[in-house]
């Protein structure tokens, strides 16, 4: 079976040759860009090359980039349990920067290229893999951009008949900006087992803080394919957390805990390497920005390993993701330093845990109306500071009920009510 060792070199190859420069992955705390607080994407380090205020020729030898690059995305947290939700994640990315000099897939020189190599590219890569596109999907146009033709009469060279070109909308196939600026255009993506598994960004516009779009002066190529959907169409597992990406320590949490329940696994082995690669980016606990988002999923984490007892256990899981990834990410050698940051946050948490999970059970009976259950969740967070956060994971793991919209509500009338109240005093 291929592992990811050997995708990582097979990738990253494949575009060296055709003139691109390996660039490291950047921190996941993002540089020089005030607009985003975690770096989400693998265009990321790249948007002044997009824009042309850095010069790639100079800084990199060539128009043309590939990385893999660590991502992680908060908006994903609440999701993370079901089959294919992450926070953290790697995408695997080819990148042009204009001005196009040729557009053609047997040039393997340094100028910049678009949609035809880009395409074809992405194309012949999952082939020398044995992988079977699916089908394919083009921007349709929308809002006065308009279709894209090109990319679907490429797609039809390719011998990709009409039905396996799907046409979307903006809501699928436009990307972008990361933040609240920066470059964006109409993508095609690549689906393989009806997995998304590459996205390729046209960037051809630039979005401003007041969401205008204006034409880039030179398009360039932004591509992104998720690293764990890769791996698991390769691998053919059930879902991305049975890939080697997720080993050792899938295996090490089952030897302890062979009956655990698959959402609690999933969430474990999510947080755990989410939590890691954070702080040795040099990420802290706290309650402000990057820092909440660390919270929030240590003490998440927490919640899942007290159920099973594993807290203690930490450490090891922890040893498992460096081995995994230390080759290729030196910074989690560091791992002392992560693991005193962790068992810190869980020090300051275990008392609110304990005293949390006894309220909960004792408050809350689960045949209550939900905005009955919104007034409980909020009087648990004021006077026992259990975050709404473990209250939902524990509604539905307790009495079996799903967060409800009715009691966020509830939740954030409270609280509004609460801070005029404190502010008046
Ligand atoms: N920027 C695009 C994405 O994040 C492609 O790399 O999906």
């Amino acid at each position: 079976m291929i592992t990811s060792e050997e995708i990582r070199k097979e990738f990253l190859n494949f575009f060296e040759k055709r003139g691109h420069k390996i660039v490291e992955s950047s921190s996941l705390i993002p540089e020089d860009d005030p607009s985003v607080l975690i770096t989400t994407a693998g265009m990321q380090q790249f948007k002044k090359y997009f824009t042309r205020e850095k010069d790639p020729i100079k800084d990199f030898g060539t128009q043309r980039t590939a990385s893999i690059q660590k991502c992680f995305r908060t908006t994903d947290i609440e999701e993370v349990g079901d089959e294919r939700h992450l926070t953290f994640f790697e995408m695997l990315g080819n990148f042009s920067f204009g001005p196009v000099g040729s557009d053609n897939p047997q040039d393997f020189s340094t100028s910049g290229y678009f949609k035809k190599s880009a395409i074809y590219w992405a194309y012949e890569f999952l082939k020398s893999l044995n992988l079977n596109i699916d089908y394919v999907s083009v921007f349709k146009g929308e809002d006065n951009i308009p279709f894209d033709e090109e990319s679907f009469n490429i797609w039809k060279e390719l011998n990709f008949s009409e039905e396996k070109i799907k046409k979307f909308g903006k809501e699928d196939n436009f990307w972008g900006p990361t933040g609240e600026e920066g470059p964006c255009g109409p993508t095609t993506e690549i689906y393989i087992d009806r997995i998304e598994v590459w996205n390729l960004v046209f960037n051809e516009y630039y979005k401003t803080k007041d969401g205008k779009l204006t034409k880039l002066k030179y398009p360039g190529v932004d591509t992104g394919m998720g690293f764990e959907r890769l791996m698991k169409v390769l691998q053919k597992t059930e879902t991305v957390f049975e890939t080697d990406l997720f080993e050792p320590l899938r295996t090490r949490i089952l030897e302890i805990v062979p009956n655990i329940e698959i959402r609690d696994l999933r969430i474990i082995l999510d947080h755990i390497r989410g939590a890691t690669f954070l702080i040795a980016d040099g990420i802290y606990p706290s309650n402000l920005e990057r820092g909440y988002v660390l919270r929030r999923i240590l003490r998440r984490l927490m919640l899942k390993l007290n159920k099973y007892n594993l807290v203690k256990d930490i450490e090891n899981f922890v040893k498992s993701v460096v081995e995994k990834f230390e080759q290729i990410y030196p910074n989690l050698r560091n791992y002392d330093k992560i693991n005193k940051v962790i068992k810190k946050e869980f020090d300051g948490f275990h008392n609110i845990l304990k005293k949390g999970l006894t309220m909960f059970e004792k408050y809350i009976k689960g045949n209550e109306e939900d905005r009955e259950i919104g007034e409980k969740l909020f009087i648990l967070f004021t006077s026992f500071g259990l975050p709404l956060d473990i209250s939902k994971e524990l509604l539905r793991e307790k009495i079996g009920k799903e967060f409800t919209e009715t009691m966020q509500e509830t939740f954030d009338l409270l609280f509004e009510n609460h801070r005029k109240i404190s502010k008046s005093l």
